[in-house]
C-alpha cells in the first residue's frame, strides 16, 4: 500500500516538473494592460500609432492582444519582474535585436502584400537591411512610422552621395517638399532596375514628363535611348540637371559636324555662317526640340 501510494507520487511530482518544464519553454499571452505595468511610456505611445488604431479593425486583433502579436507571448518576462538574470526575461522578443530575417519576418506576416511584393530579394533585402533601419513602431518622428524627421533624411542615413546631390544648384524638387524619393524608386523592391518603380528609367522619368514621350517625327537617338544620357537624376551642378555643361555635353557625341561644333574651329564649310559656338547655350539655341521634333523640317532638331 505504501509503496503504491509512493509510486503515484512520484509520478505526480515528475507530471508536475514535466508540466512545469514545459510552461517554462511556453510563455503565454498576458495582454497588454500587463505590460502597462512597466512600460506605460510605450503603451502611451503606442496608442497613437497605426498599429495601435488599425490592428482591431483590419486585424481583428484588440489593444490588449496587440503587444504580443510583435513582441510574442510575454508571461515569463513579466515574471520575472525586470530581473535580467531570470531567463524568463530574454523570452521576450524584440524585433530590433532579433536577426535580420527574423526582425523582417515579424512584420511580412501581415505585410508581405502591395509594395513589398518584391521584397525577397531586394538590393535592399539582400543587403540585410531591415524594416527596422527606416521604419520604427514606438519611436517614429513621422509618418509613415519612419525613423528620421522625413524621408529623404530616412535614406541619408546610408545614401550620402544623394544628400550632396540634393543640395547642388540643379536638384530635383525634394529640398523644397514636392517629391519625395520614393516618388521614383519602391525602397522595399521592384521589378525594374535600381529599385525604380517603373521598370526602365526613361518609363520612370515619361511618369511626370509625358510630353518627352513622344512620339516624334524627328528623334534624336540619345534621348530615346536614356534620358541619363545627358540628365543626371537626383542633382546636378549644371543648369537643367544636366551631367556636363554645354556645349561640351553636345561635344561628347558631335565631335564631326557640317558645321563646326568647336568653338574657333572654321566656320566656312557651314551654310548658316556661324562664327561662334562657344557659348555655354548654344547649341540648343539653334537645336532647341533636343528631346525630339515633330516640324517636318525638323530634321537637325532646330524646330
Ligand atoms: C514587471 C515589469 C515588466 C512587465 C510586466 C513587462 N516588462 Fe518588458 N521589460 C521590463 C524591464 C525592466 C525591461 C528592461 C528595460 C530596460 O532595459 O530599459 C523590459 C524590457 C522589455 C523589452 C526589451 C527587451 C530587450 O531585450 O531589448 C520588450 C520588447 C518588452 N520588455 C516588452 C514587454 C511586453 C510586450 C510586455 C507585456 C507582455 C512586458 N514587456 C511586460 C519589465 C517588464
Ligand atoms: C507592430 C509590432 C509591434 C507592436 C504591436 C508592439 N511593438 Fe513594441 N517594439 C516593436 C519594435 C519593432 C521594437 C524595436 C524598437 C522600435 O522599432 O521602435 C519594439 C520595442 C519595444 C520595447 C523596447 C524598448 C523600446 O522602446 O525600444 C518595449 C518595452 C516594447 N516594444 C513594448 C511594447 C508594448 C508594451 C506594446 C503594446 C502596447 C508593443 N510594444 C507593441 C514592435 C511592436
Ligand atoms: C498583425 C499584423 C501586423 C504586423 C505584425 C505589423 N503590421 Fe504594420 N500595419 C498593419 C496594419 C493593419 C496597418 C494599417 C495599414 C493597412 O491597412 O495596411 C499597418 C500599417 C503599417 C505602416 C504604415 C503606417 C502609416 O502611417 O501609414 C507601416 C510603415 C508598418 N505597418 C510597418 C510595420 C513594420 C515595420 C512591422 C514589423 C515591425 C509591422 N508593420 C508589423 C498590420 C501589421
Ligand atoms: C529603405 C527604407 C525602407 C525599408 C527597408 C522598409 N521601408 Fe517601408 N516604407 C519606406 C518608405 C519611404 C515608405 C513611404 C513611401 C511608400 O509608401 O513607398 C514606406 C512605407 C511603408 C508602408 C506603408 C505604405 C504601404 O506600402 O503600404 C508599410 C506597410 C511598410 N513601409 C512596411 C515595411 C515593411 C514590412 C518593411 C520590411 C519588410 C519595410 N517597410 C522596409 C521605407 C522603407
Ligand atoms: C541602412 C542603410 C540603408 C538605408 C537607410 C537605405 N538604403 Fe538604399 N541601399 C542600401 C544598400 C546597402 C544598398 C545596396 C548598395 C549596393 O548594392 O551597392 C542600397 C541600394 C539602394 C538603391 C540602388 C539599388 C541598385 O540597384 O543599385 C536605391 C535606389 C536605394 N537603395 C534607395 C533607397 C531609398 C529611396 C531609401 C530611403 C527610403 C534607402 N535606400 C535607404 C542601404 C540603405
Ligand atoms: C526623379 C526621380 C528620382 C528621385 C526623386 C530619386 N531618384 Fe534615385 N535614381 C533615379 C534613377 C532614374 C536612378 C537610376 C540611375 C541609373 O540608372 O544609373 C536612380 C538611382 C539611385 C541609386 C542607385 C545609384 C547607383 O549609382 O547605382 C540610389 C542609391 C538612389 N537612386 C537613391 C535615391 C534616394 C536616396 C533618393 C531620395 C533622396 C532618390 N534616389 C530620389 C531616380 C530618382
Ligand atoms: C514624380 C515626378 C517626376 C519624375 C518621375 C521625374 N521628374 Fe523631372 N521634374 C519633376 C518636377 C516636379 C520638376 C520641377 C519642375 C519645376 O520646378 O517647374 C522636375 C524637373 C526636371 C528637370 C528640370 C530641372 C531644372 O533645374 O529646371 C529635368 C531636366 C528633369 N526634371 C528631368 C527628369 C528626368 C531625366 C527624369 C527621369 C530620371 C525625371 N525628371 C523624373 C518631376 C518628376
Ligand atoms: C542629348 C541630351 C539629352 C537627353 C538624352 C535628354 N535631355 Fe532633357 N534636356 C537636355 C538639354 C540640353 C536641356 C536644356 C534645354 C534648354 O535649356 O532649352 C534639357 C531639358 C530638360 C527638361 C527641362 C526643360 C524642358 O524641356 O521641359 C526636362 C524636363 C528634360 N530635359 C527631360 C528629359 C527626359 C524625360 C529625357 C528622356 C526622355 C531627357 N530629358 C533626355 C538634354 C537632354
Ligand atoms: C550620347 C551621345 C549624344 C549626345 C550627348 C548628344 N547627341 Fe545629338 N545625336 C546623337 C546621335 C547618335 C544622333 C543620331 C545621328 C545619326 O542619326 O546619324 C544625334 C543626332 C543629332 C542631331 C540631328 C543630326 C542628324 O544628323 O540627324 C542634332 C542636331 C543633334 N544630335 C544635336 C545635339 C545637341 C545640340 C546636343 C547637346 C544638347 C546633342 N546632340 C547631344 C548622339 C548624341
Ligand atoms: C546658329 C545656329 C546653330 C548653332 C549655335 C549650332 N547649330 Fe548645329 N546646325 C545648325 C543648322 C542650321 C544645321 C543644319 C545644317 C544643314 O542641314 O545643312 C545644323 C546641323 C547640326 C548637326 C547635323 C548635321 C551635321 O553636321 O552632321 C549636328 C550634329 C549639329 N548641328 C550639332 C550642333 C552642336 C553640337 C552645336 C553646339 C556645339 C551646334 N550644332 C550649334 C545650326 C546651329
Amino acid at each position: 500500500m505504501k509503496k503504491v501510494t509512493f509510486i503515484f507520487s512520484l509520478a505526480g511530482v515528475l507530471l508536475y516538473c514535466a508540466s512545469q518544464a514545459a510552461y517554462s519553454s511556453d510563455p503565454e499571452k498576458v495582454g497588454a494592460s500587463t505590460c502597462m505595468g512597466c512600460h506605460s511610456d510605450q503603451v502611451e505611445a503606442f496608442k497613437k500609432n497605426t498599429h495601435a488604431k488599425t490592428l482591431p479593425a483590419v486585424k481583428k486583433i484588440s489593444f490588449e492582444e496587440s503587444c504580443e502579436t510583435c513582441h510574442g507571448p510575454g508571461s515569463l518576462h513579466a515574471e520575472a519582474a525586470g530581473d535580467k538574470t531570470n531567463p524568463g526575461f530574454a523570452s521576450i522578443k524584440n524585433p530590433k535585436k532579433l536577426s535580420v530575417s527574423e526582425s523582417s519576418e515579424t512584420c511580412l506576416k501581415c505585410h508581405e502584400n502591395g509594395n513589398r511584393a518584391f521584397w525577397k530579394g531586394s538590393q535592399h533585402e539582400s543587403r540585410d537591411v531591415s524594416c527596422l533601419n527606416c521604419h520604427s513602431m514606438h519611436h517614429s518622428k513621422t509618418d509613415p512610422l519612419m525613423v528620421k524627421n522625413n524621408e529623404a533624411e530616412t535614406c541619408y542615413q546610408c545614401h550620402q552621395i544623394r544628400k550632396a546631390q540634393s543640395l547642388r544648384s540643379s536638384h530635383m524638387p525634394l529640398r523644397d517638399g514636392k517629391m519625395q524619393c520614393s516618388s521614383c524608386h519602391n525602397p522595399h523592391g521592384s521589378a525594374g532596375p535600381k529599385l525604380l518603380a517603373q521598370n526602365s528609367t526613361n518609363e520612370n522619368c515619361y511618369a511626370c514628363h509625358a510630353e518627352k514621350r513622344g512620339p516624334f517625327l524627328w528623334e534624336h537617338a540619345p534621348v530615346r535611348e536614356n534620358c541619363l544620357n545627358c540628365h543626371e537624376a537626383h542633382g546636378s551642378q549644371h543648369d537643367k540637371l544636366l551631367k556636363v555643361k554645354r556645349p561640351r555635353l553636345c561635344q561628347q557625341c558631335h565631335i564631326e559636324s557640317r558645321h563646326p561644333t568647336t568653338a574657333g574651329a572654321d566656320p566656312d564649310a557651314f551654310e548658316a555662317g556661324l562664327t561662334n559656338i562657344g557659348g555655354s547655350r548654344a547649341c540648343t539655341q539653334c537645336h532647341a526640340q533636343i528631346h525630339g521634333s515633330n516640324h517636318p523640317a525638323g530634321a537637325r532638331l532646330q524646330r
